[in-house]
This record gives structure tokens, C-alpha cells and sequence, in this order.
């Protein structure tokens, strides 16, 4: 268990850490450029109007960065962020309590926004345009609405699941950025940042290592990062080298793309139990004991963008790429499958 938990994009235990290294300021956000851009235009422009910044939708799979960006902008408006998520408001008199507590310029972070309830959501849809909220009291014939002036706010939403949004709340957003995958360059970046932060001692080439086998994500990176630290520090001086990163990621059963052994499993499922697809994510979820979700947040993104699969109207299909990748003779049918190697 402990190695599928190792490369999980999700909040596993044993992150904690995690929170230490977190940037605070745009400054200290590496990568992603385009949004990071976008952004402080953004945030230099509300703070030259004095008001509060519009709202701002975060998406992209998980451990990329949403949250701390979410922190980051509230830090540099100089304003409080609230947190909550979409599950944990479970009634519309929840997000009544939760806004008219807010104060001027304040950020409300919603995290897994696209799971927020319609009820819920319809209490939304006037907070962030006109920044009131009707409330009902009483019930049946005697009961009145009341119409409740706000506070300016900014929402910022997160969402691994931009596609569930409904458009009258994706509408409603002022601001929408999209997080990708991160270069190996700016992951390197993020890894020599955590270990001179966490007082660890990396080469550069021992940190590319790390950054490429890391998935394109900054959680993963980190976590990664203490694991090879651990073995570095057993196996060898402490100092982590590109020899001991590789090896202790081979012990970790990482190979050269990141993949792990769940990753492995699915591409194994594909090709071997159900003659390289297409297979719908039901029949896929079961055959390898995963959630359904967990399949399309975790796993699918990065397995898609290496071009091991595809989707298809009826289902995933593994590429030539996978076939070659576990070892197996590529069909006829899977040549000429697009994809990054081309
Ligand atoms: N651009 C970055 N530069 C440096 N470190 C980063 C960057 N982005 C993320 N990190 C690191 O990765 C960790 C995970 O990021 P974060 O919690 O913001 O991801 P998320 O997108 O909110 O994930 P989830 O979808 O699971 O909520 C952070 O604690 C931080 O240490
Ligand atoms: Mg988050």
C-alpha cells in the first residue's frame, strides 16, 4: 500500500510538511507562468482601485497548486481568507451564515466547488453578482424573504472537475485559470526551494531526478524529496545525488515516466484483461479496486497526457506508447496512436 499512496496527487498523512514549504507570495509561485501573470495583473489592479478582486476559478488535477494560490492572492490583497469546501456546506442557511460573516475584501476559498448542492448554489448565484442574498424566514403562508446586503468579497473556487461546474455558476467567475501539469525545470526549482527550506542537502542533478519522476506535480515532487532524503540519509552522507535519487526511486517502484504501480496496473488492465480497450470507467474502476473518481482525478490526467491512453466515445483505450512502456507486443489496430512521443 505504502508505494500507491507514494505517488498519489491527493493529500495523503504524512503531508503535513507539506505546509511548511507552501509559497506565500506570487514572488515565490514557481512555474506556471501564464497564470501567475494573469494573476497579479489582477491583484495590482484591484489593490490600484481599492476594491475587491473578482472572483477567480482554479482548476486542474490535484497537487498542482490551487490552494496555495488561492492563500497566495488573499496574502497579497493583504486580506483574511476563509476556507471551507463544497461538501462540508451542506444547506443553503450554511453559505447564508458563512457570507454574511465575511468582511469587506475578504476571500472566501470554496475548494471542490463543482460539489456544491444546486440549492446551495442558488444562494450563490446573487452573492457573487450583486453581492446580496435572499434569506427566507418562517414558513409556509407566513413566511417572508429578506433581502441581506453583503460585504464585497472575492469567491475563488477550486475544482479538479471544471466539467461539473453548472455554466450559470462557472458563468459568475470574473477570473478562470486553468493549472497544467509543471515543466521538470520549474519542478527542480520547486524541490532545491523545499529542501533548502526543510534543510536538506540536494544536488541539482539528484533534484532532476526527483522532478522527473514526479508527474508534473509539486505535491508528489515534495513527498518524494523527504522519501529519497530518508534514504540518502540511511544509505548514504544525506546528500542526495542523482545515483541515490534513482535508486531509492527504483526501490520505490517509480519508474522513468513517475508511473507507480497503480498507474501500471491500470495500463495492465487495459491491455491485458480487455484487449487494450476501449473499456468504460466502471469496469475499469473494479478490475484495479480503485473509486471511479479516483481513476479520472488521479490517475487518467497524467496517463492521458503521456499519451497511455486515450478516451474514446466508448471508453479508454491504451496507445502503442503503453503496449512498448509494460513490455508487450504492440497489435496492428494500436499503431500510429498520437501522442507525446511523436
Ligand atoms: N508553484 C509552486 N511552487 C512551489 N510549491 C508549490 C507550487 N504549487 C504547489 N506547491 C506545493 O505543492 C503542495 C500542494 O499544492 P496545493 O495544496 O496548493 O495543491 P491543490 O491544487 O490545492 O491540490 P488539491 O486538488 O488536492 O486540493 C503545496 O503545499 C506546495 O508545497
Ligand atoms: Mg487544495
Amino acid at each position: 500500500m505504502q508505494d500507491e499512496r507514494l505517488m498519489s496527487a491527493q493529500l495523503v498523512a504524512g503531508d503535513e510538511a507539506e505546509v511548511s514549504v507552501r509559497p506565500q507570495r506570487l514572488d515565490d509561485y514557481i512555474g506556471q507562468q501564464r497564470v501567475k501573470e494573469n494573476l497579479g495583473i489582477f491583484i495590482s489592479a484591484s489593490r490600484e482601485r481599492g476594491s475587491s478582486m473578482d472572483h477567480v476559478l482554479l482548476s486542474g488535477p490535484p497537487g498542482l497548486g490551487k490552494t496555495t494560490l488561492a492563500t497566495i492572492i488573499a496574502n497579497e490583497m493583504g486580506k483574511t481568507i476563509r476556507k471551507t469546501s463544497g461538501p462540508a456546506i451542506e444547506r443553503p442557511g450554511d453559505l447564508a451564515a458563512i457570507l454574511s460573516n465575511l468582511e469587506a475584501g475578504e476571500v472566501l476559498f470554496i475548494d471542490e466547488i463543482h460539489r456544491l448542492n444546486r440549492s446551495v448554489e442558488e444562494i450563490m448565484y446573487p452573492a457573487m453578482e450583486d453581492f446580496t442574498i435572499d434569506i427566507i424566514i418562517g414558513k409556509g403562508p407566513a413566511a417572508r424573504t429578506l433581502c441581506l446586503d453583503l460585504p464585497p468579497f472575492t469567491l475563488i473556487g477550486a475544482t479538479t472537475r471544471p466539467g461539473l461546474l453548472s455554466s450559470p455558476l462557472r458563468d459568475r467567475f470574473g477570473i478562470n485559470q486553468r493549472l497544467d501539469f509543471y515543466e521538470e525545470e520549474d519542478l527542480t526549482q520547486i524541490i532545491i526551494r523545499s529542501a533548502s527550506i526543510l534543510g536538506l542537502k540536494v544536488e541539482k542533478t539528484g533534484a532532476q531526478e526527483i522532478a522527473r519522476r514526479s508527474r508534473g506535480t509539486p505535491r508528489v515532487a515534495n513527498r518524494l524529496l523527504r522519501r529519497v532524503s530518508d534514504y540518502a540519509l540511511v544509505k548514504g552522507d544525506g546528500s542526495i545525488s542523482c545515483d541515490i535519487a534513482s535508486l531509492a526511486l527504483g526501490k520505490l517502484e517509480i519508474d522513468q515516466y513517475g508511473l507507480d504501480n497503480v498507474d501500471r496496473m491500470i495500463l495492465q488492465a487495459i491491455i491485458a484483461k480487455f484487449g487494450g480497450g476501449p473499456v468504460g470507467l466502471e469496469t475499469l474502476a473494479a478490475a484495479v479496486s480503485e473509486e471511479n473518481d479516483t481513476i479520472t482525478d488521479v490517475y487518467e490526467p497524467y496517463l492521458l497526457k503521456l499519451g497511455f491512453i486515450q478516451k474514446t466515445p466508448r471508453g479508454r483505450i491504451a496507445t502503442e506508447h503503453a503496449y512498448r512502456h509494460l513490455g508487450y507486443k504492440v497489435p496492428g489496430s494500436r499503431l500510429k496512436a498520437p501522442g507525446l512521443f511523436e
